[in-house]
This record gives C-alpha cells, sequence and structure tokens, in this order.
C-alpha cells in the first residue's frame, strides 16, 4: 500500500484537509459535557456478525468514500479485528473502533479505522470508542499501540509523535504516533507494519 492510499486507509488525507482548514492549536482538554451527552442510551460493544452491513455503511458515509470500509471487510475476513467495537444509540450503529494486530516485536496493535456518523460527530462519541478500545486492549494483554492520523486528535488518548520517533515503518513521520499500553513497551525502538490487509487495497 502507498503512503497516499494508507492516508486514506487512516483519514490522514481527510485529517490533513481539516487541519489545513483549521488554525494550528494546541490539544484541547475533554469536554466532559459532551462525554456525557449519550449517558444511559449509549452502548459500546464487541461487534457481531447482524452489525457487518451497518459498519460497512457508517464508514463509508463517516469518510466519503469506500476504501475503509473495504479495509475493515479485508482486516476481519483475515482475522485481524483483534478489537472491533460499535457506539450504538437507538439501536443504530452510529460508530465504530477497529484495532488489528501489527508486526512486531511486542504485542502490538495498529488504530484504524474510527468512524463516527456524521450527525453524530463532535460529541465524544470517538473518544469513547477509542478509549473503550484502548482499555480491552491492556486487558487482552496487548503492549503498545500505533495510529497514523492528526495528532490534534490522537494525542488525546495517550498517543505522541515523540513516543513513535525511532520506529521504523513506512509511515513514520510527523503523523505517526505511539503509545505504551504496559509499561517500557516501546523503551527500545523496533520495526513495526500494519496488518497485511492494508497492503490489499
Ligand atoms: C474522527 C472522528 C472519528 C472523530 O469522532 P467524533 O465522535 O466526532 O470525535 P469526538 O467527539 O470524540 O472528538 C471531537 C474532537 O475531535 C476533533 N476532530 C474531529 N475530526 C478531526 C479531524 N479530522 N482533525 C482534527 N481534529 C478532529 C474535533 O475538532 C473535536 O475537537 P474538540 O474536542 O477540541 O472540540 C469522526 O470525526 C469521523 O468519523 N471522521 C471521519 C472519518 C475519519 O477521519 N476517521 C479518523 C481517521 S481513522
Amino acid at each position: 500500500m502507498n503512503s497516499e492510499s494508507l492516508d486514506h486507509a487512516s483519514g490522514l488525507f481527510l485529517l490533513k484537509r481539516a487541519a489545513r482548514s483549521r488554525p494550528a492549536t494546541l490539544p484541547q482538554p475533554m469536554d466532559t459535557a459532551k462525554l456525557r451527552a449519550y449517558p444511559d442510551t449509549m452502548l459500546i460493544r464487541s461487534e457481531t456478525p447482524s452489525d457487518i452491513d451497518a459498519i460497512r455503511a457508517l464508514t463509508e458515509t463517516a469518510f466519503g468514500q469506500p476504501d475503509e470500509a473495504r479495509l475493515v471487510d479485508l482486516l476481519r475476513a483475515d482475522g485481524d479485528a483483534a478489537i472491533s467495537f460499535v457506539a450504538v444509540l437507538d439501536d443504530q450503529i452510529v460508530g465504530h473502533v477497529l484495532f488489528s494486530p501489527m508486526a512486531a516485536p511486542v504485542k502490538t496493535l495498529g488504530l484504524a479505522p474510527v468512524s463516527v456518523a456524521p450527525t453524530y460527530q463532535k460529541q465524544g462519541i470517538g473518544a469513547q470508542l477509542i478509549r473503550r478500545g484502548l482499555s480491552q486492549a491492556q486487558l487482552d494483554g496487548w503492549q503498545a499501540s500505533f495510529v497514523l492520523g492528526n495528532p490534534d486528535y490522537y494525542t488525546r488518548f495517550g498517543y505522541s509523535v515523540e513516543a513513535a520517533k525511532g520506529f521504523t515503518n513506512q509511515f513514520a513521520g510527523p503523523y505517526f504516533m505511539a503509545r505504551e499500553l504496559a509499561p517500557d513497551a516501546l523503551k527500545t525502538p523496533f520495526a513495526v507494519s500494519y496488518a497485511p490487509a492494508f497492503d490489499k487495497l
């Protein structure tokens, strides 16, 4: 997969476009009122087979193109949907996050893609999905996670460009971030690569 298509797969294309249209700002503290927007009615749970069509439709709508939805299908078909959570509101899937195993010397997950239905964005649903995914990853014994995206967004979840420095990956650079899920897991840099589905797009 070339860097342009991974840009698309990770939403970096959209993130870059959004970043260009927004003034450069430091990450803002989370608005906890937003996190409480759906206190009783929103459910975050693992995907089930009956969710597959809805996840595909949601992902296509969120990204405005089919590539990321195809990536989700390919990762699932390969058995690489290590963590796949949906956000459900009024029986409707309004958000989805996927973490897939990366080839690395420590147990490592790549975060991509994450999607929230356009009308439900900016209400904390993406943040809840990512935080729940990271908690599950720790419970499951994963030691580290990488993401390619806009640092303005992902630093609030503990990812940093600094933590990914020195790690070998074809997309290493200013949008490539890492965070430890276990102490000292990223102390010594290593080569890390995304699941094979990322190369099939
Ligand atoms: C990115 C996405 C998942 C975020 O979900 P969300 O539920 O809207 O996010 P949250 O409500 O948790 O957080 C909203 C914050 O993220 C910021 N944000 C959202 N999209 C952003 C982007 N493309 N670039 C930078 N920041 C972004 C918002 O400005 C907002 O910031 P604030 O908290 O300082 O106001 C959602 O906007 C989406 O589905 N986008 C299209 C697909 C995509 O680009 N996915 C990410 C790449 S894998």
